[in-house]
């Protein structure tokens, strides 16, 4: 469903920020991308609503070649919440922002008030719908253009460092929102270097360095291979780490699996 076939990408600066790459993406698939900063994770995946077209080879997103379509016809399709917030934010109010894409993309307009209301209320935003989206808090201007992109179902949803500055409770929003697109069917792609927040997901994995993708493979493996983690300048998600100390193959996904391997062991 999407193909990169061959990807090299110069900056007009002169840096090579993706080398020849090669890689396909199932529909439906869960995938996270990590690696250093600099890797080319942000580079890689602005190739997907074509927002950046290759140096060199092609990015095919359903089968269009990302070089003969415009942004606006792949971004319906594929929804991306940037890493920089204030790069995606443009409207006057908050409710504005998230009914535009709908709008946009051929909702009437009772649909999308209510449908912006349904996220706003998911995303903790409804007392916010008339601030200006660039007064926000950094937390709560992410969740604005999450809220904005899921709103449209975005065939392939694709989230540039989610995590980032969102306290517990609206982590285990944007945990379930990422369940739930996923369930539906929904193609989720996620940029990160929060390995607690992906290791129960257990995504599928792309570590790049250097413009490259130099491992792809299940959270599972990855996940515990401490040389490969340092060299992407992670550290084990805490639940991989207790379970391989303890000696628990497959390790735990979440902390009930791990004390109910606990409370085997006082019984025996
Ligand atoms: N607009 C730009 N002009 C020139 N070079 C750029 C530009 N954007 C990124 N780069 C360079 O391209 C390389 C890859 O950058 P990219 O933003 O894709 O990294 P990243 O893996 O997303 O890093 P981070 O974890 O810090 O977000 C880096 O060397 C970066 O300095
Ligand atoms: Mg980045």
């Amino acid at each position: 469903m999407i193909e990169y076939k061959n990807v090299t990408f110069r900056h007009k600066s002169g840096t090579v920020a993706l080398k020849e790459i090669n890689l396909k993406i199932g529909e439906g698939e869960l995938l996270a991308i990590v690696g250093t900063n600099g890797a080319g994770k942000t580079t890689l995946i602005r190739h997907l609503n074509g927002l950046l077209k290759p140096s060199s080879g092609n990015v095919y997103v359903f089968g269009i070649d990302t070089k003969k379509a415009t942004v606006s016809t792949l971004s319906k399709r594929v929804g991306m919440v940037f890493q920089n917030s204030d790069h995606q934010l443009f409207s006057n109010t908050v409710e504005e922002e998230i009914t535009f894409g709908l709008k946009n993309f051929g909702y009437d307009y009772v649909k999308a008030k209510e449908r912006a209301e349904t996220m706003m209320r998911f995303f903790g935003l409804t007392a916010l719908k008339d601030r200006a989206p660039l007064t926000l808090s950094g937390g709560e201007k992410k969740r604005v253009c999450m809220a904005a992109v899921l709103a449209w179902e975005p065939e392939v949803l694709v989230l540039d460092e989610p995590t980032v500055g969102q306290d517990f409770i609206n982590k285990k929003k944007l945990y379930q929102a990422i369940v739930e697109t996923n369930a539906a069917g929904r193609t989720v792609i996620i940029v990160t270097h929060d390995v607690e927040f992906i290791w129960p997901l257990q995504p599928r994995i792309l570590v790049m360095s250097s413009g490259r993708i130099v491992r792809d493979g299940r959270a599972s493996d990855i996940f515990v291979d401490e040389g490969l983690l340092r060299s992407a300048n992670l550290i084990m998600p805490q639940l991989a780490e207790i379970s391989n100390r303890i000696g628990m193959a497959p390790a735990a996904l979440d902390i009930n699996q791990l004390l109910e391997v606990k409370d085997n062991w006082l019984r025996i």
